[in-house]
């Protein structure tokens, strides 16, 4: 089982959002057997909470189911986790200072748009403060970032679907 994080802020918009399209594409793939995901925040801003309702909206509208509840970012993830992928320069330094303090010094973090050629070190951008159209947006970028990152783990672990 290849275990995959998604991390945000908040756990209220990008991640769980990143979750649910990941979840969706392993699905349609036949591989959802392969896979174990789950999204988390580097903030306890919204512990327990259901996303955004925007999130839930976009997410929704693009045919996906989004339950998750906010959750913070914990000394277990650096063990249990394949791949923890950051959304942002600010969530990777993040968890690059957390993994070192909880003793996983070597853990490779990731950032969702170095999958994507010639989008490398871009942001995933914060659409909290912004508008709706923010989100879809978000989901565009998303959609793009995780069909690279899937074609690369594919390749890596020799998946065939
Ligand atoms: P997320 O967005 O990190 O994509 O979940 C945010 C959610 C909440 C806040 C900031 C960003 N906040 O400041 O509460």
């Amino acid at each position: 089982m290849i275990k995959v994080l998604f991390v945000c802020l908040g756990n209220i918009c990008r991640s769980p959002l990143a979750e649910a399209i990941f979840n969706q594409k392993t699905e349609a793939m036949g591989l959802s057997g392969q896979f174990k995901s789950d999204s988390a925040g580097t903030s306890d801003f919204h512990i327990g909470e259901l996303p955004d309702e925007r999130t839930i909206r976009c997410a929704h509208l693009n045919g996906l189911k989004i339950e998750h509840r906010g959750r913070q970012v914990n000394r277990t993830d650096f063990r249990d986790f394949d791949y923890i992928i950051a959304m942002d320069e600010h969530i990777l330094r993040n968890l690059n200072n957390l993994k070192v303090r909880h003793k996983f010094p070597e853990k490779e973090i990731f950032l969702m748009r170095d999958f994507v050629p010639g989008c490398e070190g871009l942001p995933v951008p914060d659409p909290y403060y912004g508008t709706e159209d923010g989100f879809y947006e978000v989901f565009r970028i998303l959609d793009e970032s995780i069909d690279c990152f899937l074609a690369k783990v594919k390749e890596t672990h020799h998946l065939y679907a």
